[in-house]
């Protein structure tokens, strides 16, 4: 399984460090949550900060957009280097449209369903997509707790996936940590998302990401 961590739980203050740490302890890929105090009530970074990432490291930036209109910022973080841009399937009724635009500028197409959205939302975008993320807290802020009721949810997209025959990824976000990233395997997960069970870990980044490994 993949490791993508989530930098909004990271210490700002030693930024390029910490990023350096993340990539010696073999995590996969840098999670940027882009929140708008809109779409969700927290606001945190946008596109400015993916240069500096891409300085710091040479991990695959996977950008989680929970803003308004996303349509109106895709360039702009595509531009900035982003590699993978996961947009919500419940904010945009043009949806399969920004899907399009993200892959015309050269960038991978992830859409993502929130606890209360069905599965059954996203089967006529599954052959267009690379990857499908699924929300296992709310979106919003890290260190909540996982929704175990989420698991069938997994399942049953996995199940959509394998069906198309593409090649799709099935990435999991919220609460991932060393108790509960088994399950998560178990339905079908290909890459998990994780800030606080790395940057939050109390023996640090390293010892995080063994944990969640070793699991
Ligand atoms: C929640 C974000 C997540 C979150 C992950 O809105 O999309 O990426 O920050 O943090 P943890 O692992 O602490 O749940
Ligand atoms: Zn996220």
């Amino acid at each position: 399984m993949l490791i993508s961590s989530s930098i909004i739980s990271l210490n700002f203050l030693t930024f390029e460090q910490e990023l350096k740490l993340s990539e010696q302890a073999g995590i996969d890929w840098l999670h940027i949550d882009v929140m708008d105090g809109r779409f969700v009530p927290n606001i945190t970074i946008g596109p400015m900060f993916i240069p500096f990432c891409k300085k710091a490291t040479n991990m695959p930036i996977d950008v989680h957009l929970m803003i308004e209109h996303p349509e109106d910022h895709i360039e702009a973080f595509t531009n900035a280097g982003a590699d993978s841009i996961s947009i919500h399937i419940e904010n945009n009724s043009h949806v399969m449209n920004t899907i399009q635009q993200i892959k015309k500028l050269g960038c991978k197409a992830s859409i993502v369903l929130n606890p209360g959205t069905p599965a059954e939302a996203i089967t006529e975008l599954i052959p267009f997509l690379d990857m499908v993320l699924v929300m296992s807290v709310n979106p919003g802020f890290s260190g909540q707790k996982f929704i175990p009721e989420m698991l069938p949810k997994i399942r049953k997209i996995r199940r959509f996936i394998d069906d198309s025959g593409n090649k799709i990824l099935l990435q999991v976000d919220g609460g991932v940590n060393k108790d509960t990233i088994n399950s998560v395997k178990e339905a079908g997960a290909d890459v998990i998302v994780a800030g606080t069970a790395i940057y939050k870990y109390p023996e640090g980044i390293k010892a995080g990401v063994d944990a969640l490994r070793n699991s």
